[in-house]
């Protein structure tokens, strides 16, 4: 645990000191780079910090942020059972999308990120953190809630609870994939 934490202080230092996608550095209050459990079991990954993630540096504190911990809580979870960063860890200006050249820098240093922690399945929120991870070309409205193994990793694509929030359909989707976790990692477990 300890070494892990170390290991992951140095990635933030390195994005620190390699100066990452300055552009969106300049405009953002300070980087957000990750929370929760190093030896959890289960990485979420989700797309850009907002407005409150922004201020916090902590991932996942703004509505979105509330809706996941209410998900996790229907399986038994807290925050700090799981770990939880962004593919792009600096805010974009407005929120908007963040571009493929922001997600390609920071692509290495969550890789990073996902090889320290060594979790058993990674859990992809939204289609930005999918398709930066997982084989171009997947629909997540096709793959959401199918674990795939890719490159020595289980993943689990899933809608972003920031969509999902005030889409009923998707939102019990949402709902209904996340229910599947435990039973996922039960199998995942059976198989060591
Ligand atoms: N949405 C994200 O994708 N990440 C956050 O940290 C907050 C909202």
């Amino acid at each position: 645990m300890e070494d892990k934490e170390h290991r992951l202080a140095q990635i933030k230092a390195d994005i620190i000191k390699n100066n990452v996608c300055l552009n969106l550095a300049k405009t953002a209050k300070q980087l957000v780079f990750g929370d929760g459990n190093p030896d959890a079991d289960i990485v979420f990954i989700g797309e850009a910090p907002g407005k409150k993630e922004d201020e916090q540096g902590i991932p996942f504190v703004g509505a979105a942020g509330k809706f996941l911990n209410e998900m996790l809580a229907l399986i038994g979870l807290e925050r700090d059972d799981i770990y939880i960063t962004n593919i792009v860890k600096y805010r974009p200006p407005n929120n908007r999308d963040p571009m493929p050249d922001e997600k390609a820098e920071f692509l290495p240093y969550l890789q990073k990120q996902l090889e320290a922690i060594s979790p058993k399945l990674v859990i992809t929120l939204g289609r930005h953190s999918m398709g930066s991870l997982l084989p171009a070309g997947l629909k997540i409205s096709q793959v959401h809630g199918e674990p795939k193994r890719y490159k020595g990793l289980v993943y689990l694509p899933l809608f972003h609870p920031a969509a999902a929030l005030y889409n009923g359909g998707m939102r019990q989707t949402l709902i209904d994939d996340f229910m599947k976790i435990p039973v996922i990692i039960k199998k995942l477990e059976s198989e060591n």
